[in-house]
């Protein structure tokens, strides 16, 4: 006993988080803000939408190297592997998943078995494993179509626009029904609005193995002519200049409210085993805005056309977050122009 109670007191008391995903876009930044804040880091990634050579550059901007299982969250015995090995795992932040909105259209059933499978899996170890704290990657696509902005978490979800989509309220349903069965585990389910930007480092940033679709990225990648243009969908929308509005969010704001997510469980300021939190801006800009902010921030012109309206797209959202404020004591430190100007940093670097 006594032994135990002088190694008790010689160790420096690190809390161990698992985090899955942790090769992708948010997870690989929310690992670096989790090491920065003296977290204990795993990751769980089996590189189907990364590379590993982000543990190299994680390690690079932290000077800690973080070990990954390349297991596949779908096969149940390798994800308790992980746990019998890592028994003092205190959090896990779930950020593995299929993301593309238009490849679940073509194969919903993928998007059903991945990330409904890898989230049963997953919830299954908590309790075999006493693990009492989860932060879930959620989605503003749950609300689908909104008629009322800002948007809040008490708008009840809308009809799911795709198959990944629907991925996103069923977790949050399975965990909510977890929750309720499980008053040992403490859940978040934080719903992000439109993740961009990248490290200012610029050693890490959004390199997905498959083809970006999503604004930030095909303007980064136009402008550096690995596409000859772009083009903005729609410029006939009921809004201020007739393109869409979204609302950015820069990622490593977006890491932070997970670092001070996790601290919240962990120091069990939650008030219920169930809590949602919008994560975004609280603003909204169009997609000329979002371009002209590029042009602005890194004086560089982009080649872009205005075309047709692109199918199932939402015609405005934009976050309250308040309740993140309120609650995490979140605020987003960087603005549009930051984004454009990381992304475009990051793109730089990578090409
Ligand atoms: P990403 O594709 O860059 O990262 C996801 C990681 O999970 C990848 O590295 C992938 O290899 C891994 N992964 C997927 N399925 C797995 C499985 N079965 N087993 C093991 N690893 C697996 O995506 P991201 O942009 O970092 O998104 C992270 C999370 O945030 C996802 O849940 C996504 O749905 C959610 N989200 C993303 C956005 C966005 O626009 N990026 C917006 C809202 C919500
Ligand atoms: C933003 C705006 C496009 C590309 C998606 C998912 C959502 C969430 C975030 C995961 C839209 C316009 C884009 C281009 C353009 N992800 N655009 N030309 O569709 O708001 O949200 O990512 O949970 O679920 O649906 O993001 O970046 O694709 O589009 O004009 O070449 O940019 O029409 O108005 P979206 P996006």
């Amino acid at each position: 006993l006594n032994v135990e109670l002088i190694t008790l007191n010689i160790t420096p008391i690190m809390s161990k988080i698992l985090v899955t995903g942790g090769a992708g876009y948010i997870g690989s930044h929310t690992i670096v803000d989790l090491i920065e804040k003296g977290f204990e880091v795993i990751s769980l990634d089996n590189y189907g939408n990364s590379d590993k050579e982000v543990f190299d550059r994680i390690k690079e901007i932290t000077g800690v190297a973080v070990y990954n299982y390349c297991v596949d969250l779908t096969n149940p015995a390798a994800v308790d592997m992980v746990f019998q090995e890592n028994t003092d795992i205190v959090g896990i932040i779930h950020f593995a998943a299929l993301k593309s909105v238009e490849e679940s259209t073509r194969y919903p059933l993928l998007y059903f078995q991945n990330n409904i499978t890898g989230l049963l899996n997953l919830l299954a170890c908590t309790k075999k494993y006493s693990v009492n704290n989860f932060i879930f990657s959620s989605s503003c696509s749950v609300y689908g179509n909104i008629a009322t902005l800002p948007v809040t978490e008490t708008t009840p979800f809308g009809e799911a626009e795709s198959p990944y989509a629907r991925t996103k309220q069923m977790g949050e349903q399975i965990l909510q029904d977890f929750a309720a069965n499980n008053n040992q585990l403490n859940i978040i389910a934080l719903r992000y609005f439109n993740p961009a930007g990248a490290h200012e480092s610029a050693i890490i940033g959004e390199s997905p193995t498959n083809k970006a679709s999503n604004l930030v990225p095909v303007i980064t990648e136009v402008a550096i002519g690995k596409r000859p243009s772009m083009t903005v969908f729609g410029s006939d929308y009921d809004t201020r200049d007739g393109s869409c509005v979204r609302d950015y969010i820069h990622v490593m704001d977006l890491a932070d409210a997970h670092t001070k997510g996790l601290e919240y469980l962990l120091k069990e300021k939650n008030t219920s085993n169930f809590e949602i939190f919008n994560l975004g801006s609280g603003e909204g800009a169009t997609v000329l805005e979002a371009i002209n902010a590029f042009e602005k921030a890194n004086q560089v012109k982009l080649n872009y056309t205005i075309g047709p309206r692109r199918a199932g797209d939402v015609i405005a959202v934009y976050s309250d977050n308040t309740n993140a404020s309120r609650s995490l004591n979140w605020q987003p430190r960087r603005n549009i122009e930051q984004i454009m100007k990381t992304a475009w940093e990051w793109e730089k670097a990578r090409s």
